[in-house]
């Protein structure tokens, strides 16, 4: 148990359509409405964040609305990208940055992301840095090497201050989508090593401060022992946010965790 308090994303990646959207996020919100324990946040594909928007304001949710993506640049000749500016008019208040969909169907490197997390961040928003390693890299013993890199490049010049607004996903790119979620055992083993790269670059102070989720075939029967597991401070849910009874049941996993009533 820690003071951080725990963190759940849900990102519908290329999911839902307009009515669908807007169901789950009735769900999700009316599940979640005497729920203080845990930050939770909901990330819609772009053209439904503002649908998104009016329902949890509506509602007086707490649930936060997210973006899956964005690009660095302010505005200007950049077609079919959003801003970080784009996104705050729309109400957003947390963005992924690099997920591994990104990095490995659309190839974005660490430097483009770092540029992209930056701007986040400068734009107000929070961010979400998602890391994680491949099969091959894990069978070949580089999850350490890898995801140090993606962590170190990816926080370039990103100060310490900021430690509140940043979250690190950690989603081992074999578990994501797969029904393979990583044993509690080694989720705790790669945040732990991410907590103390993060110590390093920062000092203790920023490193306890810093939230560290794990991702990758989350559901509401895996995710309870993964949460109690002391580095890991919530999670970044694909498939089971699609479902709003699923997604509530593994928010509120999180907050019993951090309670230590699990
Ligand atoms: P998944 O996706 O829960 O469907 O594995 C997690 C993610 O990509 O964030």
């Amino acid at each position: 148990m820690s003071d951080r308090k725990p963190f759940v994303g849900g990102n519908w990646k290329m999911n839902t359509n307009r009515s669908t959207g807007s169901d789950l996020a009735r769900g999700v919100t009316d599940g979640l409405l005497h729920e203080g324990g845990v930050e939770v946040a909901v990330f819609p594909p772009f053209p439904y964040l503002l649908t998104v928007r009016s329902i949890l304001r509506d509602r007086g949710s707490s649930v936060r609305l997210g973006a899956q993506d964005m690009y660095h640049q302010g505005d200007g000749a950049y077609t079919g990208e959003v801003s970080g500016a784009m996104l705050r008019d729309c109400g957003v208040q947390a963005v992924l940055c690099g997920h591994s969909e990104r990095r490995h169907v659309m190839g974005e490197k660490d430097e483009l992301i770092n540029k992209k997390l930056r701007a986040a961040l400068e734009a107000g928003l929070d961010a979400v840095l998602c890391v994680g390693e491949t099969l091959e890299e894990r069978e070949a013993g580089h999850q350490d090497i890898i995801t140090s890199r993606q962590v170190r490049t990816g926080l370039a010049e990103i100060p310490g201050s900021l430690a509140e607004r940043l979250i690190i996903a950690y989603e081992p790119v074999w578990a994501i989508g797969t029904g393979k979620t990583a044993t509690p055992e080694d989720a705790q083993a790669a945040h732990a090593q991410i907590r103390g790269l993060l110590e390093r670059m920062y000092g203790k102070d920023v490193a306890n401060r810093v939230r560290i989720v794990y991702g990758g075939s989350l559901k509401p029967d895996t995710a309870g022992a993964i949460f109690a597991e002391p580095d890991v401070d919530g999670g970044l849910v694909g498939g089971a946010s699609l479902n709003a009874a699923d997604f509530v049941a593994i928010c509120k996993l999180a907050a019993a965790s951090a309670r230590g009533s699990v």
